[in-house]
């Protein structure tokens, strides 16, 4: 990247008032150029802290509409407005519906990674970072758990009181993964230890030795003795997680394991809506304010 680009986002920044956001799946020189890299739950609660007044969001439409409900009086940009996560439309409003009508104390619980229409229809939201704390501290017994099956699956597994409905969406990323790719890398590498995203499928979770979201996965092997990490999750994170341990080795389950979403973030786009002002996120205020619900409800349970 050329330094020129690096000092221009500088210098508008600091004249707009403006804040960089970048999710740990964007390209590494994106990262480098944000104020706050982080997982949702992480990025979700700076935008709801800063008092900047335009967010450039670098990650994918669910996080910049997240950042807009939470902060109606500010402008959010996004580099792409094509940057989308496919899961986040993988939920019917007819089934969250039928099963409301099912099951009188139904909770819905919504992963962040969904539309805002999606949201309107929710209790809760929830990251991969705080599913299982929320779900847990729930009163209702019965949990429909949208979009993805497979985080759903996880939270099942460590909240066995409840009863957790789920339902038919994936991350096409991480469900893409398969048990043989993963024990071809545990026989080559013996001595790694396996740290999974729990959008991975139930197979690959059964023969991790730690699951978490993209920032639990950088703080365990941060604080881990062992050497060496097979990772499965996307591979944007190994910028954050080689800065933070430069004498670790990390090597990822598939190469490449990318989310092209994620990559349509760059440098030069960064650029370009920073200085036009274009790309800006929109919610309707009726959307809004019932989408606010369960984003608030999440941040008041986990703070
Ligand atoms: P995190 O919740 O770890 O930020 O993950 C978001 C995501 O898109 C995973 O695919
Ligand atoms: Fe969506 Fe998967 Fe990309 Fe995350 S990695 S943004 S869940 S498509």
């Amino acid at each position: 990247m050329e330094r020129n680009i690096t000092e221009e986002i500088n210098r508008l920044k600091r004249q707009k008032k403006a804040i960089l956001l970048a999710h740990y799946y964007t390209p590494a020189e994106v990262q480098a150029l944000a104020d706050y890299v982080g997982d949702s739950y992480y990025l979700a609660k700076v935008a709801k802290n800063t008092d900047a007044e335009i967010v450039v969001f670098c990650g994918v439409a669910f996080m910049g509409e997240s950042v807009k409900i939470l902060n109606p009086e500010k402008k959010v940009l996004m580099p792409d407005m094509t940057a989308d996560c496919p899961m986040a439309h993988m939920a019917q409003i007819e089934k969250i519906k039928e099963l409301r009508a099912r099951y009188e104390d139904l909770a819905v619980v919504c992963y962040i990674n969904s539309t805002a229409e999606l949201k309107c229809h929710s209790d809760v939201c929830v990251t991969s970072s705080n599913a299982v704390k929320i779900v847990k501290a729930l009163p209702n017994r019965n949990v429909f758990f949208i979009p993805d099956e497979n985080l759903g699956r996880f939270v099942q597994g460590q909240v066995p009181e409840k009863n957790v409905i789920l339902n038919d969406g994936c991350c096409p990323i991480h469900a893409a993964v398969s048990a043989e790719q993963l024990k071809a890398m545990k026989e080559k590498y013996p001595d790694a230890l396996v740290l999974t995203h729990p959008e991975c499928r139930e197979e690959i979770v059964a023969l991790s030795d730690y699951v978490g979201s993209t920032a639990e996965i950088l703080s365990y092997a941060n604080g881990s003795e062992n050497k060496q990490f097979i990772i499965c999750t996307e591979s944007g994170v190994g910028y954050a997680l080689e800065q933070k341990r430069p004498d670790h080795e990390f090597i990822f389950v598939t190469d490449p394991f990318c989310c092209a979403d994620m990559k349509l973030n760059t440098p030069e786009k960064v650029l370009r809506v920073l200085e036009t002002e274009e790309n800006e996120v929109l919610v309707s205020d009726e959307k809004r304010k019932r989408a606010l619900l369960p984003l608030d409800r999440m941040l008041e349970i986990v703070g």
